[in-house]
């Protein structure tokens, strides 16, 4: 009666919309990109297919996929001035710090791809975006580094300009590892979109005001900064050092379960999946895989994680509230194993992300029906009463 969760066809103006980009079944364990199961497409796809698809709705043949990615990698640029722009942030600054400002204030350097009511400029942006976050993030975790920037390579593949981006210096370019890339490719795919989750929902909300498209993807990425959210990669690791050793699982198993400690187990639990998360399991394979590659099979936090997971998933409390894995649980580790510091790893899934943002967003502006949103309230606050002067407020 409230109208509050009536389902609107229209836009988010209760807090509901329509999509045909992701599909999941939390209880089945399900996730699909436009019909395609995740499992293939992170089996037989690269991140610049799968871009494509989510974009445009169809897997692209040979030629339209090779030109998409020309099209991309001859964006990945930044403008110059912009560089100015990251060196008034303190070394210390967190990368997403960087990656929220520079990203918002690519509207006020690339003015030809801003107007949203015109087709053409909205596609500039679209390609802007997923071009030029991989060399922003790269930017940020340089410039905490206090290393130069490293200009995008135009033959190299998305995975592996990154990879070069954030680890070559003016005195080694960084060699290509197929094994690492192919891994972080894969990444980049189980993390490119999930529906109607916050960071989405936040991007959906900003654009359905008009709202550039730059300004919106810089609020998708505050939102997903949030350890609840893309910020729970970086507290997992954070939570398997806490934790020291797999002998100590236990006792942060009880905290997790103990409604008067915050203590709360990062990368378990999901507001849709209340079965096994189907990216965690393909991120565990891709872990063991790179691990294997670099030499670290005794990674000491895989053992913690792998225990943490044994024992949660045998007790009652998590069977009971359906706690598993999400895809955040191994993914730290892997970057961690790739060289990659912790507080990059939300940078990681916000590089990812902005595929299934921009993508959310296109969607949502080019639906005829489209409404600024409006989420409803419940209100419970004080029914009308009459007005107090200051000598009656005691
Ligand atoms: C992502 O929405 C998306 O799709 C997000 C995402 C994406 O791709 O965009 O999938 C990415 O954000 C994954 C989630 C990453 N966050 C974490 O790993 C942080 C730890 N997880 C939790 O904070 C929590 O599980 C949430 C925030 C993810 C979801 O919490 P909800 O909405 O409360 O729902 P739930 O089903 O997970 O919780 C049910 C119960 C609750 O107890 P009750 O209130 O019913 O008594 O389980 C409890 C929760 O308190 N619970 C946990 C827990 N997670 C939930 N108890 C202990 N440890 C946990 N990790």
């Amino acid at each position: 009666e409230t109208g509050m969760f009536t389902y609107d066809p229209g836009y988010m103006s209760t807090g509901s919309c329509s999509s045909s980009i992701t599909y999941i079944d939390g209880d089945a364990g399900i996730l699909r990109y436009r019909g395609y199961d995740i499992a293939e497409l992170a089996e037989n796809c690269d991140f610049m297919e799968v871009a494509y698809l989510l974009l445009r709705g169809e897997l692209p043949n040979a030629k339209e996929r090779d030109e998409f990615h020309w099209t991309i990698s001859h964006h990945t640029m930044v403008h110059e001035q912009l560089h100015k722009f990251v060196d008034g942030f303190r070394r210390d600054a967190h990368p997403m710090a960087i990656m929220c400002g520079v990203v918002g204030a690519l509207s006020a350097f690339y003015h030809d791809s801003i107007d949203i009511t015109d087709p053409y400029q909205r596609m500039v942006a679209q390609h802007r975006l997923v071009a030029k976050m991989p060399t922003i993030a790269a930017w940020a975790y340089k410039y905490s580094q206090g290393q130069p920037f490293a200009y995008p390579r135009n033959k190299l593949n998305y995975a592996e300009n990154f990879l070069h981006m954030m680890f070559s210096t003016p005195c080694e370019e960084y060699e290509v590892n197929p094994v690492l890339a192919k891994a972080m490719d894969r990444i980049l795919i189980l993390h490119a979109d999930h529906e109607q989750n916050a960071s989405t929902s936040t991007v959906r909300l900003a654009g359905s005001s008009g709202a550039n498209p730059f300004a919106c993807i810089a609020a998708g990425i505050a939102s997903l900064w949030g350890p609840a959210h893309g910020g729970a990669n970086e507290a997992v690791l954070n939570m398997l050092n806490q934790i020291g050793t797999p002998d100590r699982v236990g006792e942060f198993v009880k905290r997790a379960k103990d409604k008067d400690d915050s203590f709360r187990l990062m990368g378990f639990g999901h507001r849709v999946y209340k079965n096994y998360d189907p990216r965690a399991k393909l991120m565990a394979r891709t872990c063991h895989e790179v691990l294997a590659e670099v030499g670290a099979e005794d990674e000491p936090l895989l053992k913690i994680a792998m225990q943490l997971e044994k024992i949660a998933l045998e007790d009652d409390y998590f069977i009971e509230k359906k706690l598993y894995p999400n895809v955040d649980f191994y993914s730290g580790i892997v970057f961690r194993a790739m060289g990659i510091p912790t507080t990059m790893f939300t940078c990681l899934f916000a590089l990812a992300r902005t595929v299934g943002w921009i993508s959310q967003w296109k969607e949502m502006i080019e639906d005829p029906d489209q409404k600024i949103g409006r989420p409803r309230q419940l209100y419970q606050g004080a029914t009308a009463r009459p007005f107090i002067s200051m000598e009656q407020r005691g």
